[in-house]
C-alpha cells in the first residue's frame, strides 16, 4: 500500500517556508492597514477567475497561495481597516489572528469529549459569566454570532412556556407571544420562525425616553394580551440597538418579566460589552437578572470572525432543549469520551470549532481593562463626530449620539425629502468606492442615514476628519 493517500507535505521544509511567507504577509498586512484604501470593489475578472474550476489533479501550495495573493487577499471587507464604519464590524486583533492559527493546528473539535480546549470554552464562558453578575451555575456556549445566541435563548424559552414535551411533540397550536423594541435586530424575529412560532410572535413594544422601551406600556399590553387569551412568553431586550445604540431598561423589564412570569432575553450583541468601560456599564444596570444574554466578541472585543457567547441563568434550562446521547456518542466516565457535560448538549451544533481559543487568547493578552478602554474610546469618537456633525453646515444629525453609533445625512438647500434620500445613498456610495471610509445606511424616521458605528480600536481623531471631508466632497460634488 502507498503513503500517497496522507496529504502531508512531502518536504515538510518546503511548506515550513511557505507557512513562513504567510505568516510575515499577514503581519505586514496588519501593520499597513492605515495605507490601505478601507475598501475596493472587486474587479469583475477576479470574480470570473474565483469560479475557476478545481484542479483535478491539485496545484502546488505556492501556487494556490499565489492565488490567494492575486485574487483573494486585496478585496477583504475592509473591517480591519480604521475608517471601516459600516453596519456593527470588530476589527480583529493581533492576538486574534495567532490564535486562529494555533487553533486550526490543533484542529479540535469542541463538541464535546475530554480534551484542553473544552477547558479553555468552560474558562471563557465563566469569565464571561463572572463579568455579568452571573451565579457560578450559569451556562453558556460559545457561538459563531449573535444570531445563533438568539436563537438558542428563544428555543430555551420556548420550552420554559411549553415544557419538555414541545422539544419531543412539537409545539402545533401554541400561541405564544415575545416583545421587543421597534429597533430589535432582525435575528430576533429569525429566531421565532426558525423556533416554529413564526415571525408574527413578534409584538412591537411602544418607545419610551431615549429610544428604550416604554415599560409601563408594556406592562398594559401584556395584560391585554393575556386577557385576550395568548401567551406572553419572552421579553427581548436590546443592549445596543443596530441602528442607534440605544439600550432598553434591563433592570425595569427584569421587574416586569419577574411579575408577569416571562423570560428576559438581552440581545446585547455589540452593547453588552459596555460593561468593561465603567463610564458605560451602568448602561446595562440589571443584566445580571436576564435569563440569558447573547453577544458577539467579534465585534467590540476585536475576536477575528466568528464568535459570539450566549449565557443562561439556569444550566438546566439552557441544558433540557438540546441534550440528547445517541450510542455512538455515549459519554464514559474516563477516557477520550469523558468530559460531560458535552458542548453538544448546550446548541445545535455536534462539530464545533475551537473559537475559544481566540477569546481566550484576547482576553488573557489584553485583559478587561484595556479592551474596556477600547470600548470606551469608540463612544468618545462618535461623541466627537456627532457633536462635529451638528456644528457643520451641510449635515445633519438624525439620532442622538447614545454609544458607539452615528447616523447623520447631508443636506443641501433646495432639495426635498426624497431627493435627500437619492443624495445620501449616493454618497454612502461614493464615500465606499473613494476607498476613504466605510460608512453603511439606515433609516431614522423614515429619513435615510450615513450610518457610522465605530468599533475598531484602531480609529483615531484623525480618521473622523477623513470620513468628513470625504462626505463633504462626494455631498458637494452630487456624487
Ligand atoms: C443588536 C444586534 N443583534 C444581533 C446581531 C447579529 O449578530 P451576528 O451578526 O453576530 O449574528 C447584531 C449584528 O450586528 C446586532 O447588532
Amino acid at each position: 500500500m502507498s503513503d500517497d493517500a496522507a496529504l502531508d507535505p512531502s518536504d515538510w521544509k518546503a511548506f515550513r517556508a511557505t507557512l513562513h511567507a504567510a505568516v510575515d504577509q499577514v503581519v505586514d498586512d496588519m501593520a499597513a492597514i492605515r495605507g490601505r484604501p478601507a475598501w475596493r470593489p472587486v474587479p469583475e475578472e477576479v470574480k470570473a477567475a474565483l469560479q475557476d474550476a478545481i484542479p483535478p489533479d491539485g496545484e502546488p501550495l505556492d501556487a494556490t497561495y499565489a492565488r490567494f495573493r492575486e485574487l483573494i487577499e486585496p478585496y477583504p471587507t475592509g473591517n480591519t481597516h480604521p475608517r471601516f464604519f459600516g453596519w456593527v464590524h470588530g476589527g480583529g486583533s493581533a492576538a486574534g489572528v495567532l490564535a486562529e492559527l494555533l487553533a486550526a493546528g490543533m484542529n479540535a473539535n469542541v463538541g464535546g469529549r475530554e480534551h484542553a480546549a473544552v477547558y479553555v470554552e468552560r474558562a471563557v464562558v465563566r469569565w464571561f459569566a463572572d463579568l455579568f453578575g452571573y451565579p457560578a451555575t450559569a451556562s453558556g456556549i460559545l457561538t459563531s454570532g449573535t444570531s445563533m445566541g438568539n436563537l438558542l435563548a428563544v428555543v430555551a424559552a420556548r420550552d420554559a412556556a411549553l415544557g419538555q414535551n414541545a422539544r419531543d411533540a412539537g409545539i402545533a397550536g401554541a400561541d405564544l407571544i415575545a416583545y421587543a423594541a421597534a429597533g430589535v435586530h432582525d435575528s430576533v424575529a429569525k429566531a421565532l420562525a426558525v423556533a416554529g412560532l413564526g415571525r408574527a410572535a413578534l409584538r412591537e413594544a411602544a418607545a419610551g425616553e431615549r429610544h428604550g422601551i416604554d415599560v409601563t406600556a408594556l406592562r398594559d399590553r401584556i395584560r391585554a394580551d393575556r386577557a385576550a387569551g395568548m401567551q406572553p412568553f419572552l421579553i427581548v431586550a436590546t443592549a445596543g440597538s443596530v441602528d442607534v445604540g440605544a439600550f432598553d431598561p434591563i433592570d425595569a423589564l427584569a421587574d416586569l418579566c419577574a411579575e408577569e412570569r416571562l423570560w428576559l432575553h438581552v440581545d446585547g450583541a455589540f452593547g453588552a460589552l459596555a460593561i468593561l468601560s465603567p463610564a458605560h456599564a451602568h448602561l446595562v444596570r440589571g443584566i445580571e437578572r436576564a435569563d440569558s444574554i447573547a453577544f458577539d466578541a467579534h465585534k467590540w472585543l476585536q475576536a477575528p470572525y466568528a464568535a459570539g457567547c450566549v449565557l443562561f441563568r439556569d444550566e438546566a434550562a439552557h441544558r433540557a432543549p438540546f441534550a440528547s446521547a445517541p450510542a455512538y456518542l455515549k459519554r464514559t466516565e474516563r477516557g477520550t469520551g469523558a468530559g460531560a457535560p458535552w458542548y453538544a448538549d448546550y446548541g445545535i451544533e455536534l462539530s464545533r470549532e475551537f473559537r475559544a481559543l481566540k477569546v481566550w487568547f484576547i482576553l488573557r493578552h489584553y485583559g478587561p481593562k484595556r479592551l474596556g478602554a477600547a470600548v470606551a474610546r469608540t463612544c468618545e469618537l462618535a461623541a466627537t463626530l456627532g457633536a462635529r456633525i451638528e456644528e457643520a453646515a451641510g449635515l445633519e444629525l438624525l439620532a442622538p449620539v447614545l454609544l458607539n453609533v452615528v447616523c447623520f445625512r447631508a443636506v443641501r438647500d433646495g432639495l426635498d425629502e426624497e431627493a435627500l434620500d437619492r443624495l445620501n445613498a449616493a454618497v454612502a456610495i461614493a464615500v465606499q468606492e473613494s476607498g476613504a471610509a466605510v460608512p453603511s445606511t439606515t433609516r431614522i424616521d423614515g429619513r435615510l442615514a450615513l450610518r457610522v458605528c465605530i468599533v475598531n480600536h484602531r480609529t483615531r481623531p484623525d480618521d473622523l476628519d477623513v470620513l468628513l471631508r470625504a462626505v463633504n466632497d462626494a455631498a458637494l460634488t452630487g456624487c
